[in-house]
């Protein structure tokens, strides 16, 4: 069965073609990253414009070379993200149900980001290969989600950031140290060359599974307005603070519900340091899609929509974007 997938819940416009859940047929993202990075972060407004004038584009190419009649369902993300956003990619994926005669499949991005982890070129490669239950890690610029996933669809919330997200500290921080946007592969590059030296702090939140990283961002502000820190290393040490939180955090959780596995994903799971300490200290195996399934894409969507569509959850044409939504 060949789904296709639409994403537009923030600053990519994307569409894909996944046939049976895993096997990408084609995976279309248009970037709005140059457009935002002026403002050093992204604007609403902007963004929901910039998808009007992208979206068909680029279904148009995902679908070139398959035939309408061999795509069975039409999966799109509702929510959460910004509403102007969201609103493109549904009302566009329930013009094409209509018109083409097709069920609707609403998918929520954070289980999408999940979802990547089955796609054929994730480690998982084939949709057999995760195993329940699994401990899924989301960390994306909007949330650091540790949920416990039993079955498809059978979600149990364990805990979330109390405030920054990750990648939004990864972005709040690369402002402060005067780095590009978005601020997590720019962290990333310019602490390769320095050293983790520097005492940032880590909230542990003892006896909880939920994160907390703005208090590290503002240990990174002293330090670097007292001055005399080399850039690479005020971006090694504050990646290995959160790192250090985020692989301790998820492993003890690991071993504490004996899960068969560990399921990074979202756009902060695409950092090299982050996947390298996960696979050195994690008792279970690991799995995290390559880097460019990691970040908003529809492909993920697509794989997602497809165990929806097999557990016959599909949505009417009332479907409405859900900013805020959440996951289990
Ligand atoms: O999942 P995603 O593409 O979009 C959301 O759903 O938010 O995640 C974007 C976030 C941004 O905050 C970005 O800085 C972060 O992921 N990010 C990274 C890396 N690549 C993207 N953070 C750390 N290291 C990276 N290599
Ligand atoms: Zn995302």
């Amino acid at each position: 069965m060949k789904t296709l997938g639409i994403e537009t819940s923030c600053d990519e416009t994307a569409a894909a073609i996944v046939e049976d859940g895993s096997r990408i047929i084609s995976n279309v993202v248009a970037s709005q990253i140059d457009i935002h990075a002026r403002y050093g972060g992204v604007v609403p407004e902007v963004a929901s414009r910039q998808h009007l004038l992208t979206i068909i584009p680029v279904i148009n190419q995902a679908v070139t070379g398959v035939l309408w009649q061999d795509i069975s369902g039409i999966a799109v993300t509702f929510g959460p993200g910004l509403a102007g956003s969201l609103l493109v990619g549904v009302n566009v994926a329930k013009a094409i149900a209509l018109a083409r005669k097709l069920p609707l499949i609403a998918v929520n991005h954070l289980e999408g980001h999940i979802y990547a982890n089955w796609l054929n070129s994730s480690p998982a490669g084939k949709k057999d290969r995760v195993e329940f239950p699994c401990l899924c890690l989301i960390v994306s610029g909007g949330h650091s989600d540790l949920v416990m996933l039993k079955g498809h669809g059978q979600f149990k919330k364990l805990g979330r950031t109390l405030d920054d997200a990750a990648g939004e500290a990864f972005d709040k921080a690369a402002r402060i140290l005067g780095l590009g946007y978005p601020g997590g592969p720019a962290i990333e590059q310019a602490g390769r060359s320095g050293i983790p030296c520097l005492p940032l702090p880590r909230a542990w939140l003892k006896e909880t599974h939920d994160f907390s990283f703005s208090g590290l961002k503002t240990a990174l502000w002293h330090l670097v307005h007292k001055g005399e820190v080399s850039v690479a290393d005020a971006a090694a040490s504050f990646q290995l603070a959160i790192v250090d939180v985020l692989v301790t955090k998820t492993i003890e959780t690991a071993k504490q519900l004996k899960v068969e596995q560990i399921l990074l994903s979202g756009g902060v799971a695409a950092n090299e340091t982050l996947t390298q300490y996960f696979l050195a200290n994690s008792p279970v195996p690991v799995l995290v899609p390559p880097p460019h399934l990691c970040t908003d894409n529809a492909a993920m969507v697509a794989a997602c929509g497809y165990y929806h569509f097999e557990a016959g959850k599909l949505s009417g044409y009332d479907l409405d974007v859900v900013p805020s939504l959440s996951l289990g």
